[in-house]
């Protein structure tokens, strides 16, 4: 039986400010942050030095990291109980991530399907960031000992690297690094674009992709306009094979109200998907609503912001020096004197 007095698992996990949040982020990770955050000891990252491996507008970089801060507390994120804090803030995450670049081969970074569709997207600045990414998502997760990492189902090939360089790096120095597991969520793990259900939804089209900041206006034309499938019989019927487009929208209609596929099909037996995807708008609008008004509150407030992010980038260096000091010493730098 667990001890009460037992210390709780860790949870880490992270969103690139490389774009406003949409609601991929938010069923595919940001959700379970929330249900997950009384049960674990978590720490909520805004991964600022991931996102200039594409080149970013530093004006918009700067907004976004503290809009995004303000998103994870408007979702439910209480401050006190988690560890909110902006990468770059924590130097021991360039500096852990470094040294993982030493035992990370060429080959398993060369494999990562995210490395392959960005360099493919990026063809005229194919850094060497882009390529040694995946071992700073380890850095981030293993400075704080994170048992669970929750994520979206395109993040599971960089946990799963994460898992490879904590057990290799294990063997060679002995017990360094809780081996971290991916968390992902049953219903909303990979949300498609609702203008083209066949790729990920994401910020690079913004008509497929529903922001958390977007009025209930442009939500309901969004929804109006997802692409459903073009079969004849019209109804709402889960077959993600045969009927894509169907399929997401009943995953978001699903993650958002919690209810299953069967009772969606009831739902809509014989409705056909005129009066479907009007619903799954509403129903995402009124999700977000109480998420924007809180955001804009929130941002009003640049002051209790700065605190949020400046207490928790105490809270999180304090845990993340230590893990270094142990790796140093693990591989033979001399101990810091100061
Ligand atoms: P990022 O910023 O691309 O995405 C943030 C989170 O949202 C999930 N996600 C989605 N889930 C479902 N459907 C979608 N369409 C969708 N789009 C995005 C992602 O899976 C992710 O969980 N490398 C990471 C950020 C990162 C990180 C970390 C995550 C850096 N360090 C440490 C966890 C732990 C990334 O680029 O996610």
């Amino acid at each position: 039986m667990e001890n009460q007095t037992e210390a709780k698992k860790v949870m880490f996990s992270g969103i690139q400010p490389s774009g406003n949040l949409h609601i991929g982020s938010y069923l595919g990770a940001m959700k379970n942050w929330v249900a997950l955050s009384e049960q674990y000891d978590c720490y909520y990252c805004i991964v600022d030095e991931h996102s200039i491996t594409v080149r970013q507008n530093p004006a918009d970089l700067r907004r976004r990291s503290v809009l995004q801060l303000a998103q994870y507390i408007a979702c439910g994120l209480d401050p006190q109980k988690n560890t909110l804090f902006i990468q770059s803030h924590v130097h021991e995450h360039a500096e852990l991530g470094w040294i993982l670049n030493c035992y990370t081969m060429f080959g398993e970074l060369s494999r990562m399907t995210q490395f392959k569709d960005k360099s493919a997207k990026n063809a005229e600045n194919i850094n060497g960031g882009l390529f040694t990414y995946p071992t700073l998502m380890a850095a981030d997760i293993l400075l704080y000992g994170a048992h669970y990492v929750p994520v979206g189902a395109d993040q599971k090939q960089h946990v799963e690297l994460t898992r490879d360089i904590a057990i290799r790096f294990n063997n060679l120095y002995g017990d360094t690094f809780i081996v971290p597991e991916p968390y992902i969520p049953k219903v909303g793990a990979r949300i498609m674009c609702l203008s083209n259900p066949t790729s990920k939804m994401s910020k690079s089209d913004p008509a497929g992709c529903v922001f958390l900041m977007d009025s209930p206006d442009e939500i309901s034309r969004k929804f109006k306009r997802a692409i459903t499938d073009s079969d004849t019989e019209h109804c709402v019927r889960y077959a993600p094979e045969e009927k894509p487009g169907v399929a997401n929208l009943m995953s978001i209609y699903s993650s958002v109200t919690g209810k299953t596929y069967e009772e969606i099909e009831k739902e809509f037996d014989g409705k056909g998907y005129g009066a479907f995807k009007p619903a799954v708008g509403d129903a995402v609008i009124e999700t977000l609503r109480p998420i924007r008004e809180e955001t804009e509150r929130l941002l009003a407030d640049k002051a209790y912001l700065k605190e949020i992010y400046t207490e928790g980038a105490q809270r999180a260096q304090y845990v993340a020096r230590k893990t270094l000091r142990k790796v140093a010493k693990r591989i033979g730098f001399v101990e810091k004197p100061f």
